[in-house]
């Protein structure tokens, strides 16, 4: 929450520099406004993924990419459904599933974790 207001703040702050640009030239306002927005992107991107991720979520990351456009064998987190991702992980603890690391991975999550973390994932779109 601290986060969306610091970004409201500056957002309010820039839009008055904004208009104030407007006046003196176009010319400052061209030279403000990418790395504004660069910073704006990067602000909420950082707040989305901070925001609620419930403890141990941010770790699959690591491995499982965030993005879709990311080149890799291990498949996506995000956007999949609940139980895609509450069952291989169940599995994994249980021995019925056998892997490289999940299965280590697996048994440091309680069934709660498991299943918040499933939710927070499921609850993505891109
Ligand atoms: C060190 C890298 C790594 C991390 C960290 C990691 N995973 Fe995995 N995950 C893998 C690999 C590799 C596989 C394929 C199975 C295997 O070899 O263990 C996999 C498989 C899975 C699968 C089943 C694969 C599928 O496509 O159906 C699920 C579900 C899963 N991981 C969930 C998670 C969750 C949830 C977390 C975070 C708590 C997590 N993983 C953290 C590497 C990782």
């Amino acid at each position: 929450v601290d986060c969306f207001v610091a970004l409201l703040l500056a957002m309010t702050r820039a839009l008055g520099q904004f208009r104030r640009n407007l006046l003196l030239g176009s010319d400052v306002m061209r030279r403000c406004l990418p790395p504004f927005s660069i910073l704006v992107a990067i602000c909420i991107s950082f707040c989305a993924a901070a925001a609620d991720a419930p403890p141990g979520a941010l770790s699959c990351s690591g491995c499982h990419p965030a993005r879709k456009w990311v080149d890799t064998q291990v498949s996506r987190l995000a956007g999949r459904d609940l139980g895609a991702i509450v069952q291989p992980m169940r599995q994994f603890k249980t021995g019925q599933l056998d892997g490289t690391v999940m299965v280590r991975i697996a048994k440091g999550f309680s069934d709660d974790e498991i299943s918040a973390i499933a939710a927070w994932y499921a609850a993505q779109k891109e």
